[in-house]
């Protein structure tokens, strides 16, 4: 399976993909996208020799009809969105359906919309003094953070101090459900049953 990964900064979940001993054997990363000129994602795709697109308005960057074209040539089965901070085009996210996730760092639907990304999402968290956040992976439909679940992982939260510790113990769980989501799909055991999304 061919993979593309939407990325805007530390990349970490991407490093996460590329090391996983789950994927190696039937899960390519064949392109890494961008709106950012330069981010630390986009080294890590360099050091594996992945393609990289910037995709936006700015000068030099690639229209998303040019991208739709590029990840047609590269026979993309699946997009990956892992920290990628800016709405895309309802176009492409309906070309993709059914083909499009995201990780999103708590657990939907508390925590997500408009405004919930990085560390605004654990500064919620935390000032609703929560007990429990973690991570979602969920299909990409065309409100933010709004559609079907397919994984879910909690971490405990009673003893943290700050935004910044919830922070670190949900990404560990993204790099865990992440690539998980990715194997299923890979093993074709991702379905919509009943308007539900269910996993073997
Ligand atoms: C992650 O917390 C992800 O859930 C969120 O943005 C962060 C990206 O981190 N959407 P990284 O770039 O993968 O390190």
């Amino acid at each position: 399976m061919n993979v593309a990964v939407f990325v805007s900064g530390r990349g970490s979940n991407l490093q996460a993909i590329v090391n996983s001993p789950g994927l190696k054997n039937h899960v390519q990363v064949k392109a890494v996208i961008s709106d950012k000129a330069d981010c630390r994602a986009f080294q890590i795709a360099k050091a594996q020799a992945i393609q990289t697109f910037n995709v936006g308005s700015k000068t030099g960057f690639i229209s998303y009809d040019e991208l739709a074209y590029h990840l047609e040539e590269l026979k993309i089965d699946l997009i990956v969105l892992a920290g990628f901070l800016k709405l895309i085009p309802i176009k492409f996210i309906n070309y993709y359906k059914g083909k499009i996730i995201n990780i999103h760092p708590a657990l939907l639907p508390s925590f997500g919309g408009p405004g919930m990304y990085g560390i605004n999402v654990h500064k919620a968290v935390f000032e609703a003094s929560a007990k429990v956040s973690g991570a979602t992976v969920h299909f990409i439909d065309d409100t933010y953070d709004t559609g079907k679940i397919i994984m879910q992982k909690c971490v405990d939260i009673t003893d943290v101090s700050s935004p910044e510790e919830i922070a670190e113990r949900v990404l560990q769980v993204e790099h865990q459900i992440l690539p998980l989501v990715i194997q299923k799909f890979a093993e074709g055991k991702i379905n919509i049953v009943d308007n539900r999304v269910i996993i073997n």
